[in-house]
């Protein structure tokens, strides 16, 4: 691919998230948005009006087929990522999916045998490795400022936040699960990138549904279908053991009552030299010196341009140089295959040991 070639980009899904990457893209000047598809193509037609993208396809299958396309971003329900995903490689386009990556374990295996077999860059969009803070702390846990890192707490507590009661959110069959594969998988990915991409091997976890069935906990993201069904957790907590002998906890919810760290995400990070905190867009490290704690602010530049940005011109820097993403295909399987551990490990009470054969 010529150095200077504007990257052609089509959206298949052109719901909450499709709309965010319309306007993302927008500030990457590497590439550009031309084309987009929905099942529901009114919705696709008015989001090419208001963003100016040319060309309306009326399925992804005929999207896939434009041959002016050289990448896609999949921005659509849980349960369709990996038969488009797989039908991009194999159509020669380069993948930027939503997360989480699949369904299930067992789909995410099928996208990374699919991107084995292209020659094609596939993300995974995980925006939350790329917030500044984050990116602070992961640049002294990589210098060894913290040492070895044994011990992660991360989650996020919503008090009232069940987005889209009804809808394929609430469905099993189609989402995958509720909160965990929700949200959580945001601070799953975030601490299994903080830890060193040491891989998961076991899980412990139980999962409930004390406020969707009831139809409470009810949030603003979505819109309520109340003739839907609902037949996924609404919180969930589990002890995951890595490869290397560390350990991290994981705690999410749609809805509880209790106000943790005000719904914001957390993340403590424990390491044998020097520890990190992220609680919202806040952040601070921690370490002993002369027999004193010692702690450091992190903050925000001022003129900082966003997680997303920087996600959008990651992506468009793997195709222009043929790099793996950070967030790789290798990175959605180990987050599928710890949630589907979870769910496993809440329905038969055991202890459930990774399979990684893909
Ligand atoms: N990274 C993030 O922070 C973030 C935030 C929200 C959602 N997401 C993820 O993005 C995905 C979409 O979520 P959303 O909130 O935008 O949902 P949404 O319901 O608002 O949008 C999904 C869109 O996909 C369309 N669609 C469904 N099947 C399709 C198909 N076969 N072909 C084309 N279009 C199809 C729907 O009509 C809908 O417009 C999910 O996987 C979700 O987990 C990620």
């Amino acid at each position: 691919m010529p150095e200077n070639k504007i990257i052609q980009i089509g959206v298949i899904g052109a719901g909450n998230i499709g709309n965010v990457h319309m306007n993302e893209f927008k500030k990457v000047p590497e590439a550009a948005i031309v084309a987009v598809t929905d099942v529901y193509l009114p919705l696709a037609e008015s989001r090419a009006k208001e963003h100016g993208i040319p060309k309306v396809h009326a399925s992804y299958e005929e999207l896939l087929q434009d041959p002016n396309l050289d990448a896609v971003i999949i921005a659509v329900p849980n349960e369709m990522h990996a038969p488009i995903a797989i039908s991009a490689l194999e159509a020669g386009k380069h993948v930027l999916l939503e997360k989480p990556m699949a369904i299930n374990a067992a789909s995410a295996k099928q996208i990374i045998r699919a991107h084995r077999a292209s020659d094609k860059i596939l993300m995974v969009a995980h925006q939350m490795r790329w917030e500044a803070i984050n990116l602070q702390v992961k640049e002294q846990i990589d210098k060894g400022s913290l040492g070895q890192i044994y011990n992660v707490k991360a989650g996020w507590m919503r008090r009232k936040g069940i987005p889209g009661w009804g809808t394929w959110f609430t469905q099993m069959s189609k989402s995958g699960g509720g909160p965990l594969i929700d949200i959580g998988v945001h601070m799953l990915d975030l601490s299994l990138h903080l830890m060193g991409n040491a891989r998961p091997v076991s899980v412990f976890g139980t999962t409930y549904a004390e406020f969707g069935p009831k139809r409470k906990g009810i949030g603003t993201w979505g819109k309520p279908d109340w003739n839907g069904t609902y037949d996924v957790e609404d919180l969930a907590t589990a002890l995951i053991k890595l490869d290397n002998g560390s350990t991290l906890t994981l705690d999410v919810s749609w809805a509880a009552h209790t106000d943790m760290l005000d719904n914001q995400p957390y993340l403590y990070v424990m390491g044998s030299e020097g520890g990190a905190t992220l609680r919202g867009n806040k952040g601070r490290l921690f370490t002993e010196l002369f027999d004193r704690t010692a702690e450091v602010e992190l903050s925000v530049p001022d003129n900082d341009e966003g997680a997303r940005v920087r996600q959008s011109r990651h992506f468009v820097e793997c195709i222009r140089e043929g790099k793996e993403p950070i967030t790789s295909g290798l990175s959605g399987l180990a987050n599928n295959l710890v949630l589907e551990a979870i769910y496993e490990s809440s329905r038969t009470g055991s202890v459930v040991t990774l399979d990684w054969n893909i």
